[in-house]
């Protein structure tokens, strides 16, 4: 099967780096189709560079969240969470693309652009059937969160501190999903409103799946093959200061 990869990301003096980063990571994975999604009002022209420098397989693909969301604080418009919008529409892209009888075989993977990947990740959740599950390193203030998988393969539950209660306890990188569920259940999106944080992942996987439909990966949950790292900020205080504006610096391309 192909390996959809949906990736939301947003202009950042890092973004090019992390875009480096992932696509030097996927150049490596066999049969690999990166739905890249901008937060933004138009396809920049660095990513549209990127992406054609890359030889990957791509769609680039943009959907800017309106700004008023973004806000913090609002007790009336909760925040849309980051990156929600940018994985609905490449669900959407999906849908309108593939036939729900075509026989088109793949599997469906959101990877944030800040997260660290292991090649094996991929080679595991080749074989998801619905969903499939595993850990995932530095979420929920744990070195891991992991499913917690029984002596017959099964999960019955989440090795969480935050909201073990969760339908679905689990980061946006422990999971994939079969196209061919995505396609069967066409009304399945993240929820946009009124999802409390760490509820983002169960507004999507309960539309598609019950607990017992999971299938465990990375040797039934005991190995790590994700990070969900987060990269920090650059310090950028010198910027602006005497010496280093000006039009020598002003065609400089790095960002
Ligand atoms: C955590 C989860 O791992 C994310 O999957 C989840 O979307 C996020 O929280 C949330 O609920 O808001 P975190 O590291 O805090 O992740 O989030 P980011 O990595 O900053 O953002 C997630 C993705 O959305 C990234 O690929 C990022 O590039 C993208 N993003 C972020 C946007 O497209 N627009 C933004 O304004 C911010
Ligand atoms: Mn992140």
């Amino acid at each position: 099967p192909t390996i959809h990869i949906i990736t939301p990301t947003y202009s950042r003096p890092v973004q090019k780096a992390e875009l480096t980063r992932l696509a030097n990571t996927f150049l490596h994975v066999p049969n690999l189709h990166w739905i890249l999604v901008e937060d933004s009002q138009r396809r920049t022209p660095l990513v549209t560079r990127l992406l054609r420098e890359t030889g990957l397989n791509y769609t680039h693909l943009n959907v800017e969240t309106p700004r008023n969301y973004k806000l913090r604080g609002d007790t009336r418009d909760p925040r849309i969470p980051r990156g929600t919008m940018q994985r609905n529409l490449a669900l959407r892209w999906l849908r309108e693309t593939f036939n729900a009888n075509s026989s088109q075989a793949g599997i469906v993977y959101f990877a944030d652009d800040d997260n660290t990947y292991s090649l094996e990740l991929f080679e595991e959740m080749r074989s998801t059937r619905k969903v499939s599950v595993w850990p995932v390193a530095f979420v929920g203030g744990l070195r891991y969160e992991s499913p917690k998988v029984n002596a017959a393969g099964k999960v019955y539950g989440w090795k969480t501190v935050f909201d073990p209660h969760r339908p679905f306890a689990i980061d946006m990188a422990g999971f994939a999903i079969n196209l061919r569920l995505i396609l069967f259940k066409p009304q399945a999106y993240f929820k946009l409103r009124g999802v409390k944080g760490g509820y983002q992942e169960s507004s999507l996987l309960r539309e598609l799946v019950t607990l017992n439909d999971l299938e465990p990966k990375a040797a039934n949950c005991t190995k790590i093959l994700v990070w969900h790292t987060r990269t920090e900020k650059p310090v950028l205080v010198n910027e602006g200061k005497k010496g280093f504006t000006g039009p020598q610096c002003g065609d400089l391309t790095v960002f």
